[in-house]
């Protein structure tokens, strides 16, 4: 009985723990695997003075494909990944240059200020970029908050 009374305390005590992590929102880390997930579409800004300048894809994680093609509200966990990529011109031939960034939103429910997504950038080494992603990423996204923050679209 002292034995199974112990248990339980312990189980209280990791119970508590997991509820406070629940409430927080989680850290986002680069997604290594990103270009293996479905390639959703493609975009070119050639313009340099515009504020998403670059050759850019948007990534899908794989399980969530469905909802990228409905527009509806997505499950947590879901990812949405844009590499960045110099324009690389060539008299009208134009193809992707270096990788400049890693644009990445991740669906995590407790990220209450940025409206329900962690926001994130990653440089070419896939090092995390330090910015205020609220004033940087969310605000810009807003626009589209009737497709949960989502501006791509299945074409
Ligand atoms: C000036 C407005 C603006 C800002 C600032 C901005 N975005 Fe976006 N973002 C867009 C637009 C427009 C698209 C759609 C691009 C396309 O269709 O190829 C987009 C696309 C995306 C996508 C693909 C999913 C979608 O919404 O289409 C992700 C992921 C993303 N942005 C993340 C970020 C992150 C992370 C930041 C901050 C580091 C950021 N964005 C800053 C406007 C913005």
């Amino acid at each position: 009985m002292r034995r199974a009374g112990k248990w339980l305390a312990v189980a209280g005590v990791l119970f508590a723990a997991g509820a406070v992590t629940a409430a927080a929102p989680g850290v986002l880390s680069f997604p290594k695997d990103y270009r293996s997930w479905v390639h959703a579409k493609s975009m070119v800004i050639s313009d340099k003075a515009h504020a998403l300048y670059g050759f850019h894809h948007v990534y899908v994680s794989p399980k969530h494909l469905k909802t990228f093609q409905s527009g509806g509200q997505y499950a947590e966990g879901a990812e949405l990944v844009v590499p960045f990529y110099e324009v690389d011109d060539k008299a009208g031939t134009i193809s992707q240059g270096a990788l400049k960034m890693v644009a990445v939103m991740k669906k995590d429910k407790s990220a209450k200020a940025t409206g329900g997504w962690l926001w994130g950038a990653f440089d070419a080494n896939g090092k995390t970029m330090e910015m205020d992603v609220k004033a940087g990423c969310y605000d810009c996204h807003t626009a589209k908050k009737d497709r949960d923050f989502v501006f791509s679209e299945w074409q």
